[in-house]
């Protein structure tokens, strides 16, 4: 029976257990470039098989908070090097999660104060985070966007592209993660609500998969499948993400993604953050149909599972076949050897939410590990 501390084989990256550390923002990179603090936090949780860093945009224009990293500027790439190389020191493997936000971003974060772009010009119901000049950090109403021109489309894929390349050869990255989930660039074009476009994006399930499946061949093409993850949350009602027919369109995404060699599909199950049980539309979400279709059209990377996992849910979810992985988010944020205490049966630290978001050492680093 297969257990969480099994040693495993995601596409080309092999983990040495079962245990992924979600994809978390903490706006700590002032000026979007890591400081030593990563270096320590990310350190810190090295024993995870699989870290995925926070959300890192791809560009200026794919910002939506204060104080996130990036992958486009030769400063962000050699600090992300000093993260890559202490992990790797330590017997860890670290992918980065691609981001665009599209509309969830703010004027005062965009190139030129411009409006953030999206599939169409239709304002997120959301907030965003932003630092005040006197260091404090508030939520703000993210701006009303502007709608992409088709002529735009592949200078954004382009952007991804350039990103995986970069994370790869010059930060030191075992891979990447494609951020396609939680109402963001790729998930406003696949979701309805967000995307009422008439073009070849817009329409069809077909029409609103397109920029997905561009970007992830030029990401394929760019650093092989078998170092390209993604993230998916089919029925997150996250920053006003919303489709009334789910399951028709992450089961024509899944049966696309089974055909690019890739190394892992991260779902999202319900609400993030919240209720699993969440639904959007008529039925509940079949996530063992949307895993056939992945698995029928011919994917063989691993399923890696996410949201209110305990130790007890993971262990089934693992011993019944039904993930290969799961990832956790706010138990690696308090708990850095959390791979340990689970195994021990050692208690939990608790995670302090006042200290996710801004802010330096405190509730980064200063979880104590395990006696
Ligand atoms: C502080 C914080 C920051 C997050 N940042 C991201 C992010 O950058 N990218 C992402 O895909 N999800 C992000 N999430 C969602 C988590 O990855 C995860 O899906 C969520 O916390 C549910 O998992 P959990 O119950 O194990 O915490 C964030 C969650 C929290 C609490």
């Amino acid at each position: 029976m297969t257990t969480l501390f099994d040693p495993f084989r995601i596409g080309d990256i092999e983990v040495a257990n079962r245990f992924a550390m979600a994809p978390l923002t903490r706006n700590r990179s002032p000026n979007a470039v890591p400081t030593e603090l990563s270096v320590t936090y990310y350190t810190q949780r090295a024993t995870a098989g699989l870290i995925i860093t926070e959300g890192t945009a791809i560009s200026p224009q794919g910002q939506g908070y204060a104080d996130v990293p990036g992958l486009y500027a030769p400063e962000q790439l050699a600090a992300w090097r000093k993260v890559t190389d202490a992990v790797h020191a330590e017997g860890g493997k670290i992918v980065t999660q691609l981001w665009h936000v599209g509309r969830v971003s703010h004027e005062s974060l965009q190139p030129g104060g411009s409006k953030p772009v999206a599939p169409s010009a239709i304002r997120a119901k959301s907030k965003t985070y932003l630092v005040n000049a006197d260091g404090t950090g508030t939520f703000a109403e993210t701006s009303e966007p502007r709608a992409l021109e088709a002529s735009e489309i592949p200078d954004i894929v382009e952007d991804y592209r350039r990103a995986a390349r970069a994370a790869v050869k010059e930060a030191g990255f075992d891979g990447i993660e494609l951020h396609a989930a939680n109402g963001y660039l790729i998930d406003q074009f696949l979701r309805s609500g967000s995307n009422h476009r008439t073009d070849q994006y817009g329409g069809s399930i077909e029409n609103r998969t397109r920029f997905l499946f561009e970007v992830v061949e030029a990401v394929v093409d760019e650093i092989g499948g078998g170092r390209v993850g993604i993230r998916l949350s089919p029925v997150t009602p996250a920053n006003d993400a919303s489709d009334p027919d789910p399951q028709p369109l992450f089961e024509h995404v899944a049966a696309g993604l089974g055909t690019y060699g890739l190394a892992y599909i991260h779902v999202i199950e319900g609400a993030t953050g919240g209720d699993r049980a969440f639904q959007q539309g008529e039925k509940p979400f079949d996530y063992a149909a949307f895993k056939s279709a992945y698995r029928n059209a011919g994917g063989t990377g691993a399923w890696m599972v996410n949201n209110g996992y305990d130790q007890k849910l993971a262990e089934e979810a693992v011993s019944s076949g039904h993930a290969d992985m799961v990832a956790f988010g706010k138990l690696f944020i308090a708990n850095p050897d959390l791979v340990r205490r689970f195994k021990e049966g050692l208690p939990l630290n608790e995670p302090r939410k006042e200290t996710f978001y801004g802010g330096g050492a405190q509730g980064l680093i200063d979880y104590p590990f395990a006696a």
